[in-house]
């Protein structure tokens, strides 16, 4: 098995024991950034990797959006379908990686990429397989955790948030994903969270959003 295929198991059976408890890991509501930014937008067709347990998915899906959700998780998608029915809401949620699942090019209307932390070999590649499914006109939102993270997190765990700071954002990284954007948004900042049981605390996130 190559490198990847064992740093993606690894990885989604330590996410499965995450998503394995009743709780909801970050909560059921969705992420602030992504609800501000997202009600801005008419709806069509989103894609959401790395969508753990549907918290923002359903909220899309609520709002009228055909969602296509996918994750390494099996119990992300257990929960988020969960999380779906509960609220009488229907979404596409694919469990693997870009490896194995394919998009068209530009088939969304926008692609939300929230906490989207990804292993440091399969980064570039990712962001620029997303860049290429949103169609001209389409919108990216992301937030994620900075490279600056890592200090909030060794004062304060409860912040949670990757340890690595390969998987962890600048600002220069995501401008470089998404070069051929019109940027409405582009920062670093320090936020409060309150998500969940994983991440509380104050925080450094990357916020972009940018239109194709
Ligand atoms: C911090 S969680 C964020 C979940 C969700 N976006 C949210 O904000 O609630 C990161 C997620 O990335 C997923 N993930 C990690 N590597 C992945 C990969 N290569 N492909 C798809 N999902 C991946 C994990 O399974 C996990 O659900």
């Amino acid at each position: 098995m190559d490198q990847k295929k064992i740093d993606t198991e690894a990885q989604a059976s330590m996410w499965n024991g995450r998503y394995g408890r009743e709780e909801y890991a970050y909560g059921e509501a969705p992420n602030a950034y992504f609800e501000e930014q997202l009600k801005k937008l008419k709806p069509g067709k989103i894609l959401m990797p790395a969508e753990g347990e549907g918290r923002n998915a359903v909220f899309a899906a609520k709002l009228g959006w055909a969602v296509s959700a996918f994750d390494i998780s099996t119990e992300g998608q257990r929960k988020a379908a969960e999380l779906a029915r509960k609220n009488g809401v229907t979404i596409s949620y694919k469990v693997g990686g870009l490896d194995t699942l394919k998009y068209q090019e530009e088939e969304f209307d926008a692609v939300a990429l929230i906490y989207a932390h990804f292993s440091p070999g399969l980064k570039g590649e990712y962001h620029s397989a997303f860049n290429k499914y949103l169609k001209k006109g389409g919108t990216v939102i992301l937030e994620a955790f900075s490279k600056n993270h890592l200090k909030y997190n060794q004062s304060d765990p409860k912040v949670g948030g990757p340890k690595d700071l390969e998987v962890l954002y600048s600002t220069d990284e995501v401008a470089s994903y998404f070069s051929n954007f019109d940027v409405a948004e582009l920062e670093e900042k320090e936020i409060l969270l309150s998500e969940g049981l994983f991440h509380n605390g104050y925080g450094s996130v990357v916020r972009f959003t940018g239109r194709k």
